[in-house]
């Protein structure tokens, strides 16, 4: 399946070099991209980058297009309690969602099911609705919490993507550690990508 439209949302894990470098790539690429950025994921993106964002969505969505250099109608982005915003219905659900990265405490809402904000009910949607969900936890060590919580959502069909690099492709640089794991993700989704070297390349 090809993807034109993207739910990505951030949640206050660290990790934000991956959620900008996958931003990046999708609006590149010409997908629509509903944003979705919790509260900490916000504190978070402030620390990890110099993408401060901030303000009601309209401002957060022309920040964005004017720090990717693309064109604002390409990005949505949505209030934590936009109960009317599309990627709560299942009628007008995105073709993938991807949270990038997700915090131990989303993960939990995730696999219990219970839609607090507009992230929790947009994954609860694209579950229900059996499109592709693709969850990168960030946490180290995992409680047994964490990982009877990532199993059971692996066991509906989740993809759980931890952001653990590969080393083996000959690393230069943190970006080059960052591609690797931006070019998994897109893999994950079909999209097209050499961000990062194949094995055997
Ligand atoms: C700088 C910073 C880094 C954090 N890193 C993580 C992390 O890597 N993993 C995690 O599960 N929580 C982390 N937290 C804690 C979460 O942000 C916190 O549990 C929050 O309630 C999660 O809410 P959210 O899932 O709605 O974003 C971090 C918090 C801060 C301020």
């Amino acid at each position: 399946m090809s993807i034109k439209t993207l739910t990505l949302a951030m949640t206050g894990a660290s990790g934000a070099p991956y959620t900008i470098g996958l931003m990046r790539h999708c609006l590149h690429a010409g997908i629509q991209v509903q944003f979705l950025c919790s509260q900490p994921g916000q504190i978070v993106l402030g620390m990890e980058s110099d993408l401060k964002l901030g303000g009601n969505p309209q401002k957060m969505q022309a920040r964005l297009a004017e720090y990717f250099e693309v064109d604002p109608a390409l990005i949505n982005v949505y209030a934590k309690d936009q109960w009317t915003a599309p990627p709560a219905s299942g009628s007008s659900v995105a073709d993938a969602m991807v949270v990038c990265p997700c915090t131990m405490g989303s993960l939990a809402s995730i696999a219990t099911g219970t839609s607090e904000n507009l992230i929790h009910r947009a994954a609860d949607v694209v579950i229900k609705e059996r499109k592709p969900l693709i969850l990168v936890p960030r946490e180290t060590p995992f409680s047994s919490i964490h990982l009877e919580n990532m199993l059971k959502l692996s066991n509906l069909g989740v993809v759980i993507l931890p952001p653990n690099p590969g080393f083996y492709q000959g690393v230069n640089s943190v970006d080059d550690l960052v591609d690797f794991v931006v070019a998994r993700i897109l893999d994950q989704l079909g999209i097209d990508n050499q961000l990062s070297p194949r094995w055997g390349e």
